[in-house]
């Protein structure tokens, strides 16, 4: 083991800022972010004060999924660039003190990867049960709007089984030469000094093994949002000693997304398992205090008994952006980055939220994601000016609402903005033991007003955010002042017990400064 229970693991203490590569920055001019893209702004995620990124994928892929589904692991799409151009993001992120993760995709490979395509050759390919084939389907429902879960296979007579896309086949994890060659896989990622994966669908490598059909597949819901067997713990823990004979702490973080947060406490395991899980909720979650307050409350309950160390995320590129989600307020978004800065547990920042961005609106014609999820995946505005930073073809989706005042540009230039208010957070955070690691406690307040302490040794801060569209009057006792404001208040004035309406405050101990 290499101490991850201990407090000072570097995860524990970290943000991390995920990248969407497609969308972050394109240095070839040809409209689709790239790894030479990353590197031009990695500098923008360092001086945010983030200490990691996880990359979504930038494997070798056909695109039916955006990358998500992978015809060779080891190898960088020309898209994105070349292995020898993630090495240096490797070694880039390294140099500026960032750590790396990589997004692994374990559940499922494209349907043009050489093992998939020599499966499908024969019933007789050795290959053959490297996938999942059946003579009959039953009544699983793959994700993404695809129907069925099987598709028939004309050549070889049978169907085989894809929990989202049918580019996108799952593999047969109970077979061991799948299991040493994704293993393989992960070796070659260590090997060239990666921190970790973020494992995609961690919840969907163990079917079944009796297929019986599902009650809630034949309501219409997909298996990837319930799916949970003991078989995916099996290849959770080896996947976990794999890492954990690497030196330095690599990790996994796991996207367990099913919405209940007693299962995805098991994928922690007994610390074999998961580093960290994803914990969905919150990014569904619409603004109000009762959904937060039940929220967070559920992960302490349930996480902090099991020595499970939390995430917490409200954005990503597989759900509308918060901003979106709370009605496009500005206010709240500024809030809700105090209030996520301030949980325990790691953070997770979606690249842009840092801008205030919201979805994009893409026109029917302009869809490419049969998921529909292309509005928080539209491109990053760097440059006030058009084209925003993205020199050559137009970007592969249209930029988020007003990108001119929302680049980073202007809000690098701009004290007052949302990117400084992140900056300013993470800065807060970094510099107190209690928002890192601390205890968190719930305070008695009124009702629209969700209040915490965080406690750890002799350091203390309390947050408050006014849910409320109106101020609200709320005194802890004590003396107190602002160590953060989302009003842009400055730090140090003495705290009078006045919330201003969808606002937030982190709070430390003392008089006026
Ligand atoms: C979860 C990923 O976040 C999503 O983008 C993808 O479509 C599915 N897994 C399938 O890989």
């Amino acid at each position: 083991m290499n101490g991850t229970r201990s407090d000072e693991a570097w995860w524990k203490n970290a943000v991390v800022y995920q990248i969407y590569p497609r969308s972050f920055a394109d240095a070839n001019g040809d409209g689709v972010g790239d790894i030479p893209g990353m590197l031009a702004h990695l500098d923008h995620v360092r001086d945010l004060g983030a200490d990691a990124v996880w990359v979504s994928p930038i494997f070798r892929s056909p695109m039916a999924d955006a990358g998500y589904d992978i015809s060779d692991y080891c190898d960088i799409d020309p898209l994105f660039g070349t292995l020898g151009d993630a090495q240096r993001l490797i070694d880039e992120a390294h140099a500026r003190g960032l750590r790396l993760l990589l997004d692994f995709v374990p559940n499922h490979t494209s349907d043009q990867h050489p093992w998939f395509l020599d499966s499908r050759s024969s019933r007789a390919s050795p290959r053959r049960d490297w996938y999942i084939w059946r003579d009959e389907p039953n009544d699983w429902r793959a994700a993404l709007g695809a129907g069925s879960a099987w598709t028939w296979d004309e050549k070889s007579g049978q169907y085989y089984l894809h929990f989202f896309l049918p580019q996108q086949p799952d593999l047969n994890w109970r077979n061991p030469e799948v299991v040493e060659a994704m293993h393989g896989v992960l070796r070659f990622w260590l090997d060239r000094g990666v921190d970790g994966f973020r494992i995609d669908v961690a919840h969907c490598t163990g079917k079944d093994p009796t297929f019986a059909d599902h009650p809630r597949c034949l309501a219409g819901e997909p298996l990837a949002d319930f799916n949970d067997q003991p078989y995916s713990h099996e290849v959770l823990r080896g996947i976990r000693r794999l890492v954990d004979s690497y030196p330095g702490e690599r990790i996994l973080v796991g996207e367990v997304n099913i919405r209940s947060t007693a299962s995805v406490v098991q994928y922690y395991g007994a610390g074999d398992e998961l580093h960290m899980s994803f914990n969905f909720p919150p990014l569904d979650a619409p603004w109000d205090p009762v959904v937060f307050r039940t929220c967070i409350r559920e992960v302490d309950a349930l996480l902090r008994p099991a020595d499970a160390w939390p995430t917490w995320v409200l954005s990503n590129h597989d759900n509308v952006r918060h901003r979106s989600r709370y009605g496009g307020s500005l206010r709240r978004a500024r809030a809700a980055a105090i209030l996520l800065l301030s949980l325990r547990g790691t953070p997770f920042l979606f690249q842009g939220e840092e801008l205030g961005l919201e979805d994009a609106l893409v026109d029917p014609q302009r869809q490419v994601d049969p998921g529909g999820r292309d509005g928080c995946r539209a491109p990053i505005p760097w440059t006030a000016a058009p084209p925003h930073g993205w020199e050559g073809a137009p970007p592969w989706l249209p930029f988020p609402p007003d990108p001119a005042s929302h680049s980073a540009q202007r809000q690098w230039a701009d004290p007052g903005s949302i990117l400084h208010l992140y900056r300013q957070a993470l800065a807060v955070r970094k510099a107190s033991p209690a928002l890192r690691l601390g205890d968190w406690e719930e305070i008695d307040s009124p009702p629209e007003v969700l209040a915490f302490r965080r406690r750890r040794g002799d350091d203390v801060r309390l947050v408050c955010v006014n849910f409320a569209a109106q101020p609200r009057r709320f005194h802890p006792p004590g003396d107190w002042r602002i160590a953060l404001c989302s009003d842009g208040q400055a730090p140090g004035s003495r705290f009078r017990g006045e919330l201003a309406g969808e606002h937030a405050v982190v709070l430390e101990p003392g008089a006026e400064t």
